[in-house]
């Protein structure tokens, strides 16, 4: 195990980490799912859910993989000191990692394509309706989404392949503060619209009417997905931290990062949204069809779009890569196998899962099944939010105190105490009260 790769520094691993929990959740479906809930009031949940749930339990992920220092599955084993059921929540974390890729993947090759035409000047050239069709004729095209699909895993690959320091770490260095940069350059000029002022109103004034069970579930589940919890990915990532680096300080970091940009990323979409008249609740298009447009309009757009586009593929790449990572660790230490041949073994495996998911947005899937939309709804608001629960529980009752005074130390009991019985008690239950409520309503 001395062997182990580990990160350069606490740094490196915030960006990291960060680098998987900002991505296509906060750029593409934050404000989608917050336009279709009707705004504030799923914004407040949500804001909630990652105080209350998302902090403790990315703390308890991190605790897990950092002391056990291994993959998904096997960190739980070590920390446990036998062999435990406890590992099969690692084990569901696989199949989630393979199913969140393969639609990710195909997502993030619609930005690949968007990429594209902003790069040889398509929406320059178009009328506003022919803008908005694009992401429509991209649908219906399946080879094109294909091609794309392809590229984009090939690139996650290509990252996962370098490993953790010259892979993971050297290309979050570099691609997460330009991201950083690029957003807030976007959210400076967005305070310039008209719409700016009625998209702050609509993502911070709370009107609770247009809350359902289905919502709050939608904000719990979303809770995990953006910060990549609930299946390991931040147990891979904490493993290969050094044993004796702070957590609860680093978690906070990483949740705070990640749900400001996600915020700003609502911000500036909605600004667009309510300066042209777009719909808010117009669903998974809302991003391909509100940004091209504006672009148009600017002075410089034709810069901005090729900017814009590519600050999203690149966080939708340093989210893939935490995906891929935790299937590659584990297989990689499970088999005994090469890391570039596991790499590229799922890769293809992913690969093929995603074709079903671009064929189900094309409308040639066999049977009609929707592959995408199921494969999104089991693992965003069931397979994360139980294995969350799952976690929280293991981390509070079977590792206990020890875990927890090792997290936050000796001196301040107040937070220990708070630590303990959120995991043991707060969280399970906010999760299990949401996921029930969804059970019973539907
Ligand atoms: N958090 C990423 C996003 O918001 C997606 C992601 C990366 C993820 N790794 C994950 C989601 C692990 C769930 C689990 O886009």
């Amino acid at each position: 195990m001395t062997n182990r790769a580990h990160w350069s520094g606490r740094l490196a691993f915030v960006l990291a980490a960060a680098g998987s929990a900002v991505g296509l959740g906060n750029m593409w479906k934050f404000p989608y799912i917050t336009g279709t809930n009707g705004g504030g009031a799923f914004v407040l949940i949500y804001l909630l859910c990652i105080a209350v749930v998302g902090i403790p339990i990315f703390i308890a992920e991190l605790y897990i993989g950092q002391q056990g220092q291994k993959n998904a599955v096997e960190a739980f084993e070590v920390v446990h000191k036998n062999r435990t059921p406890w590992r099969g929540i690692g084990a569901v974390g696989i199949l989630s990692a393979v199913l969140i890729l393969s639609f990710y993947s195909v997502v993030g090759g619609w930005v690949l394509d968007f990429e594209f035409r902003s790069i040889i000047g398509e929406f320059m050239m178009e009328s506003d309706d022919k803008i908005k069709a694009t992401l429509g004729s991209l649908f219906e095209n399946s080879h094109r989404q294909l091609f794309w699909h392809l590229i984009f895993m090939g690139l996650a690959v290509g990252v996962v392949i370098g490993g953790v320091k010259n892979g993971l770490e050297r290309w979050n260095k570099i691609l997460m503060p330009a991201l950083i940069t690029i957003l807030v350059g976007l959210f400076f000029y967005s305070t310039s619209l008209d719409g700016f002022g009625r998209s702050m109103g609509f993502l911070f004034s709370f009107n609770w009417e247009n809350l359902t069970a289905a919502g709050v579930l939608e904000a719990v589940g979303h809770a995990f997905f953006t910060l990549s919890l609930g299946m390991g990915a931040i147990i891979t990532y904490g493993s290969y931290l050094q044993k004796r680096t702070e957590l609860a300080r680093t978690a906070m970091m990483v949740a705070f990062l990640d749900t400001a940009i996600a915020l700003i990323a609502g911000a500036v979409i909605f600004s667009i949204v309510f300066t042209y008249g777009f719909e808010a609740g117009s669903g998974p298009s809302l991003m391909f069809e509100t940004l091209p447009m504006l672009f148009v309009k600017l002075t410089g757009g034709f810069w901005v779009s090729i900017v814009f586009f590519l600050l999203v593929a690149v966080a939708a790449l340093t989210s893939a890569v935490s995906l891929l990572e935790v299937i590659v660790a584990y297989w990689e230490e499970k088999h005994n196998m090469k890391r570039w041949k596991a790499t590229l073994l799922w890769g293809l495996i992913i690969w093929a899962v995603g074709v079903l998911c671009v064929l189900s947005i094309s409308g040639d899937s066999p049977g009609g099944i929707d592959f995408f939309g199921i494969f999104d709804m089991l693992t965003s608001q069931y397979f994360l939010p139980i294995g969350g629960l799952l976690i929280s529980l293991f981390f509070g009752w079977v590792l206990g105190p020890r875990a927890v005074e090792h997290v936050v130390g000796k001196e301040a009991q107040w937070a220990a105490q708070g630590l303990l019985w959120t995991s043991r008690v707060l969280a399970p239950l906010a999760v299990a009260i949401a996921v029930g409520n969804k059970i019973i309503n539907s």
